[in-house]
Parts: C-alpha cells; structure tokens; sequence
C-alpha cells in the first residue's frame, strides 16, 4: 500500500471493498440506493470512508448518534446507513446477500446482511443535525429516508457508472501515491460545495504558507437543489489554479460523497475522510457545512477540541471570518485587521446570484473575473 510514510487511515489500513465480481444468479432482493447510499457506497468501498467495512449496524448507529464514536472507541460523527421500507426488511433475513443498484437499476454491489433495526430518526436529527427542523435539507432527507436499516459489509463491483471528472476522482490510495511522487509530507486539505471566492482563495493561500502541498478537493456528490452543479465549479476550479495557483504546490481532486450540510458533526466527518486520503491538516472556516442559520460561526471548529485520544491524527487550520478590506487593500480576517464600519467587501450569497443572474460580475475583491464568467455564462437560460 502507498502513503506508508504518510498520515495513518483512521483505525490504521485502508478499507478497500472493490474488485467485486457480478453473480452469476442474482440475489433474490435487490434495493435502489439512494443518492446518499450511492455517495457513501462509494465512500466505503474506496477506502475514504475508513475503517467502515459496510453500512453500519445498530450498536455503531446508537453510539455514533449518542457519543461521537464507533462501538469500538473510533471516532465517528455521521450515520451511515443503508435504508429500506419495511416490506423490503421483512423479505430479508440475516445472512442474506442483498443486490445494491443506482437510480437505473445497474448493478452497483452487494450488502450482506448481518442485521437489521429500525433507526431512531428524532434521535438521529437533534443529534447529528442539532435540531430536527424539516426545514433543513439534510434533516429532510433523513427523514424521508426508508423506516428500516440494513447492516453489513458491502462488496461492490462497480462503484459508479458513468462517473464524472474521472481525470480527477483519485481514490484515497492513488491520492496518497501522488503526494508520495510529489515529495509531500505534509498536506492540507481544502473542502469545498462552492466556486472558489476570494475569501476561500485567501484561506487556500494561507495552508500553502505553512504545509508542502494544497489538496483543493471539492465535494462532488450529493448536494442540494441551489448548489452551483459540479460541472461548472470544476470548470471554476481548472481556469483558477491555470492562474492564480502554483502548479508544485497545488492538487485538485474530487471528493465524491454526499453533502449532508450537518455543520460541526460534517466538519468532523470531512476531517476524517482526508486523513484517510493523506492529508495532515484541513482548512475548517467559518460555518463549515452549514446552512441557514443552524450552527453558529465557529461551532464546527470547537467541536474539534473535544476529539482527544479518538484517533482522529488530522490538524484543523481553523480560520475566521475572511473578507477584502478596503483599508488593507487585501484579504483581512477578523485575527489580522480591525473591523471598521463599511470596510469589508460583503456580498450574501442571494446579492451574488442576482447579480450573475443580470450578467454583472461582482466587485474583483469578492470574486475573480474568470470564475464570474463561467458562473454568468452557467446562468444564461
Ligand atoms: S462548505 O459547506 O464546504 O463548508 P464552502 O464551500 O462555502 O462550504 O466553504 C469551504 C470552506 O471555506 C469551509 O471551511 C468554510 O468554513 C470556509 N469559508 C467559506 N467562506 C469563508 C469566509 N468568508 N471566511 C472564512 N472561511 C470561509
């Protein structure tokens, strides 16, 4: 295995549960996963969702849910699990190989069950989300998720068909082996949902200061209806690091799992995936995988100092509030400059759709003319 010089995995070797091949006669139940499920199926059977094997069980679930962790001491934040209606649980029995598909009905692995239990989805929204408000994208796609969860190690044979950004989908191995060709020790890792905006660019550059190697690895799965599509941020992502990045220093990778905009429980999760990628440090901002108003500013880099002796090895660059001061003539954040009345360029993010939406590029300071061209040509029609 490569990266033996790097950041352990988390539980210390890499999952890999790919290489399947297709049955010869096909189980007698077959469930459609999800576009979560598919994310995380994925996730798993690549490795970046180590030491996961499968789709959790119930003692994984509750401790996950309850403590942070799974039943064996790891840390954990996230539920992750594989869901069915009830009628589909009851043809299933414990030993039983389940065939998993995509949306289209192609063969994508198998579960084997090892049990099943019915998830406490309250418990699971105000644990995991913090509030059980259906409001919240990820809360309401937990909800309307199956009544009943099957558990077990998956083995699958194709992880996804038709996979996008294939020059740039490594898997945590290949990722690894390419830090080890690039002579990187130490990497930071930089998650994103977004086009890169000053602010982030600012984050970005800092990371670079202090580590070997930038991994900008956008998330690529599963997002909500409003997300800029992946398509035109990878776009965003080529024609920036083309300009404004040094190519010796500078990595760009897709993340291939689903957004389940969690906030702090995410920035958790996201940690964990990277150091399973190699990564050393990740860059944690302000409302990391937030939404709306639901997490406070800065909860998802506190909640990191609670995470002592979990096996978590990965370093948070913790960030503040990043804006271009008028006054500076740069990028300030509230650690480096004085906040002055009117002096930071602020944009929401509703103000920047409609300008795009008329065909303006907002002010250079807030976004690079490149990246505003591909947003306003994304938007036309
Ligand atoms: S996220 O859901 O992936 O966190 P986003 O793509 O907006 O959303 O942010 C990527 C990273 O940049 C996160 O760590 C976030 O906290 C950080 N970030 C975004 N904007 C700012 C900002 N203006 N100042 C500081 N950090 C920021």
């Amino acid at each position: 295995m490569a990266g033996t010089s790097l950041i352990s995995p988390l539980g210390g070797k890499l999952v890999n549960r790919t290489g399947a091949k297709e049955r010869s006669a096909a189980p007698a139940v077959s469930i459609k996963l999800s576009a979560w499920e598919q994310c995380d199926l994925e996730m798993i059977a690549i490795g970046a969702m180590s030491p996961l094997e499968g789709f959790m069980n119930e003692d994984d679930y509750n401790s996950v849910c309850d403590k942070m962790m799974l039943s064996s001491g790891i840390v954990w934040a996230l539920p992750i699990t594989c869901t069915v209606d009830q009628a589909t649980a009851d043809s299933v029995s414990a030993g039983d190989v389940v065939q998993l598909n995509d949306d289209e009905g192609r063969l994508l692995g198998y579960l084997t069950v090892d049990s099943k239990f019915t998830p406490d989805k309250a418990k699971q929204a105000t644990k995991a989300f913090g509030t059980d408000d259906l409001a919240h994208p990820g809360v309401k796609m937990m909800m309307e998720s199956g009544d009943i969860c099957l558990a077990g190690k998956i083995d699958v044979v194709t992880p996804r068909h038709d996979p996008l950004f294939t020059t740039h989908r490594l898997t945590p191995v290949q990722t690894r082996a390419e830090f080890e060709t690039r002579g990187w020790k130490t990497v930071a890792a930089f998650q994103t949902r977004n086009p890169i905006h000053r602010a982030h660019e600012y984050l970005t550059k800092c990371a670079q200061e202090i580590t070997d190697g930038l991994l900008i690895h956008p998330l690529m799965g599963a997002t909500k209806d409003g997300d800029i599509p992946g398509e035109v941020r990878m776009k965003c992502y080529e024609v920036l690091i083309e300009n404004y990045y040094h190519p010796d220093h500078t990595m760009l990778s897709v993340l291939p799992a689903a957004m389940r905009y969690a906030g702090p429980r995410e920035a958790i999760m996201h940690a964990i995936l990277r150091q399973n990628y190699g990564c050393t440090h990740i860059i944690i901002g302000r409302d990391h995988a937030g939404v709306g108003s639901y997490y406070g500013t800065y909860d998802a880099q506190q909640i990191f100092d609670t995470l002592e002796g979990t096996g978590l090895e990965i370093d948070t660059l913790r960030f503040e509030h990043a804006a271009w001061s008028k006054k500076a003539g740069g990028m300030v954040s509230g650690k480096t400059f004085p906040k002055i009345e009117g002096d930071q360029i602020f944009l929401s993010g509703t103000k920047v759709r409609e300008m795009l939406l008329r065909g303006e590029r907002p002010p250079v300071e807030f976004t690079r003319s490149e990246i505003a061209d591909i947003l306003i040509e994304s938007m036309k029609g």
